[in-house]
């Protein structure tokens, strides 16, 4: 069932003005909702779109903190890759990556100093390719613009904040024809990636029910003055939801095909109160008027648990936390009719039509059997080059290697689109009681006819490495 603002009143139980609230009735209009579904005027489908051959695919990088140096030293070892520019507001931050490759054969020109530099190097016609690891509000700003100059976009996740920002991202791909990928590197861990071979060759039947998850303690990073620039993952802080789903999401979304052959129909998500965030603010303000801005700010709960229905009947469940001494839990679990996998806690599992694990020995044989052809042939080199134990590596590799043989990328707009649109959603369920929201079709019926990822490099493969 498509599910449009008159069924999803129905389906919602909402067809009435009003809902419980808290202790009390609290007034609900419909209207307070996401737009979920938007006029579209025309769609070119970018799933499956095959851009033209690059050789080299030059690139510029925007966003040169934590993250962004690594994907430049990941990238000066592929194959055709030529590093044009590089830009960050900060000019210590753009000069360290720029010194690190003087023993290259890439001399990247900088932009710095100001907010809005990255639209030079957007601008510029030498570049192929706009790599994004910016803070968030950043990302479709920035995608945007380079796709509008006729630029491919890869950009750090989530791609979008609101879904506004996610339906600007598939009409500006969809306008322009240029690639928007999200940098889901959990898509192409080991484990996720051996899931997604088995559930190829049916393994474990037909899917029921995916988990994913960001758990992992920030607490002290976003605290920190120095850790991220002007403090941007604290301020995120403020909205409350799961505002980081993809991680989770991603590998999930592979196996169930989502966008390609099924789609998300709904979610509803609920958060937990904060235990920790609002009082280490006081406590630090206390003693440092740096903190006294976030002293009276409320801040998300700690856990936000969201579950998302599909079209078929799927359930996924996702979890959020990076503000309690958690354990670290992307906990990835998919279970079908026949068999069951589960990541986290490692190591990684897998249950063949019963109740308990494979032994070690059964585990390797199937392994062995399905690991898939990205593995087979980047697998110890990725490992070698590490970047989240080499998923990061494997990721930019197929990218650029998609980008040279003129194939579609393995994720496309809207799988970015799709998959991030889990924050604001989440948002509004939890601000609104935890009543269900609609999941935009970002693909305009596509996915009913999208093909599944091509996880046997058709046609793909031939990008070496480089010293
Ligand atoms: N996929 C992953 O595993 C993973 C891991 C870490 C971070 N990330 C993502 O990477 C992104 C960056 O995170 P980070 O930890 O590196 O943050 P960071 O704060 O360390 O880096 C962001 C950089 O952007 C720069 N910047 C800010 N405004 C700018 C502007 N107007 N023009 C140019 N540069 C500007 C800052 O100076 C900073 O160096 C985030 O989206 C984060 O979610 C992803």
């Amino acid at each position: 069932m498509t599910i449009n603002r008159r069924n999803f009143l129905k389906l919602s139980g909402l067809t009435g003005i009003t809902v419980a609230g808290t202790g009390s009735l609290q007034a609900y209009s419909f209207k307070n909702a996401h737009p979920t579904d938007r006029p579209r005027r025309e769609h070119f489908n970018m799933c499956g779109y095959a851009a033209p051959k690059l050789d080299p695919v030059r690139i510029g990088f925007i966003g040169l903190g934590n993250r962004g140096p690594d994907a430049v030293a990941r990238m000066r070892l592929i194959e055709g890759v030529d590093i044009r520019a590089l830009c960050d507001i900060r000019p210590e931050k753009v000069n360290q990556v720029k010194k690190s490759l003087d023993n290259s054969v890439h001399r990247p020109e900088i932009y710095t100093g100001k907010e809005e530099e990255w639209k030079k190097l957007c601008e510029r016609p030498d570049i192929d390719l706009v790599y994004i690891a910016t803070p968030w509000s950043l990302h479709t700003p920035m995608a945007v613009y380079a796709m509008s100059q006729g630029k491919h976009v890869c950009t750090e996740v989530p791609a979008a904040k609101t879904l506004d920002e996610c339906w600007q991202l598939v009409e500006t791909s969809e306008r322009t024809r240029k690639h928007c990928m999200i940098l889901e590197n959990c898509c192409y861990d080991f484990f996720e990636l051996l899931t997604l071979s088995m559930s190829r060759q049916g393994l474990f039947g037909e899917i029921i029910h995916g988990e994913g998850a960001y758990i992992h303690d920030l607490f002290a990073g976003n605290f920190s003055k120095e850790k991220y620039y002007n403090m941007w993952r604290l301020k995120e802080n403020f909205r409350n939801g799961n505002l980081y789903p993809t991680h989770g999401l991603g590998p999930v979304a592979q196996v169930m095909n989502i966008n390609r052959g099924e789609k998300m129909e709904y979610l509803t998500s609920v958060s937990s109160n904060d235990f920790m965030m609002s009082a280490r603010a006081k406590e630090l303000a206390a003693k440092d008027d740096f903190y006294k801005p976030f002293a009276d700010k409320s801040f998300r709960g700690n856990m936000n648990t969201t579950t998302i229905r599909t079209g078929r009947g799927y359930t996924i469940k996702l979890q959020h936390d990076v503000s309690s001494p958690n354990i670290y839990s992307r906990i990835y679990k998919i279970s079908g009719t026949k068999g069951s996998s589960l990541k986290y806690p490692l190591p990684g599992r897998f249950a063949m039509g019963g109740e308990n694990w494979l032994n070690q020995e059964e585990y390797q044989s199937l392994e062995k059997e399905y690991t898939p052809a990205i593995v087979k042939k980047m697998g110890e080199m990725a490992k070698k080059v590490g970047g989240h134990g080499g998923m990061d590596f494997m990721m930019d590799w197929r990218t650029i290697d998609c980008l040279r043989n003129g194939l579609p990328l393995d994720i496309d707009v809207y799988d970015a689109a799709a998959w991030s649109s889990i924050a604001p959603l989440s948002e509004w369920s939890v601000a609104n009681h935890s009543n269900p929201i609609a999941v935009p079709d970002f693909t305009s019926g596509s996915w009913k006819t999208n093909q599944p990822v091509d996880i046997l490099l058709k046609n793909a493969g031939n990008t070496g490495v480089v010293n």
